[in-house]
């Protein structure tokens, strides 16, 4: 099964990283679909992989300033961008219905969105996870049957090394199922060392990396386990 493995630089990386990250991928034989999001200022020029962005507008144009637009993200090369990821939910105050309307945005300007859903640590513990996502989903996901990826990426498990047990996961992924056909990634804490057992689950169609996508050293295993 060829799996979808999408790498989140967040704010890092500069214009030589991604050239020795593009020079490292060059030499990869993979059928899986491998996507790099980097900052806006790193997306155009040639790239030999799929690029993505991290974000875009809600709106179409106009006096926004500091925004960047979906239109803006397809003319730059982006074929993907990654919406309603929980560090844009927190620090960034999106509201399901926003990240619903940037994921709207994208679609109409052809992108495919990479729509994020997650709950906290209390959540997880209080026993509301499929609650949360599924409350996420009704209201983030765009009502439209086109081309959308949903991330689940529980907050507790960014950047902190900690996972879900396989068995969390796959009760996850299979609600989620239930509720949309779109391919599912899991995200949070994605490593070479936990990447095959993590995509060898059920409803798992690949991962979003964070940390590990930033040096070919860390990609490119997770790229090969599967
Ligand atoms: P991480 O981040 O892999 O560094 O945990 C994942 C993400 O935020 O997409």
């Amino acid at each position: 099964m060829v799996k979808i493995i999408a790498g989140n630089w967040k704010m890092n990386g500069t214009r030589e990283m991604l050239d020795t990250m593009y020079a490292a991928l060059a030499d990869i034989k993979t059928e899986n679909k491998i996507i790099i999001c980097p900052p806006f200022t790193l997306l155009g020029g040639q790239s030999p992989i799929v690029i993505g962005a991290q974000d875009c507008s809600a709106n179409e144009s106009g006096a926004y300033t500091g925004e960047v637009s979906a239109k803006m993200l397809f003319e730059s090369g982006a074929k993907y961008v990654i919406v309603g990821h929980s560090e844009r939910r927190q620090y960034h105050n999106e509201s399901n219905e926003t990240v619903r309307a940037k994921a709207e945005r994208a679609l109409a300007n052809g992108l495919t969105p990479i729509i994020c859903v997650g709950e906290t640590k209390e959540q997880f513990e209080s026993g509301q996870t499929l609650e949360i996502i599924e409350n996420q989903i009704r209201e983030s996901i765009p009502n439209t049957e086109s081309d959308i990826i949903v991330a689940y990426e529980p907050v507790w498990a960014i950047g902190t090394g900690l996972i879900p047990t396989m068995e969390d996961i796959t009760r996850v992924h299979k609600h989620m199922r239930t509720l949309t056909p779109a391919p599912l990634l899991y995200g949070g804490s994605v490593k070479g060392s936990n990447a095959a057992e993590i995509m060898g689950t059920e409803n798992v169609d690949g991962v979003l990396v964070g940390g590990a996508s930033l040096k070919p050293d860390d990609f490119i295993p997770i790229i090969k386990s599967v």
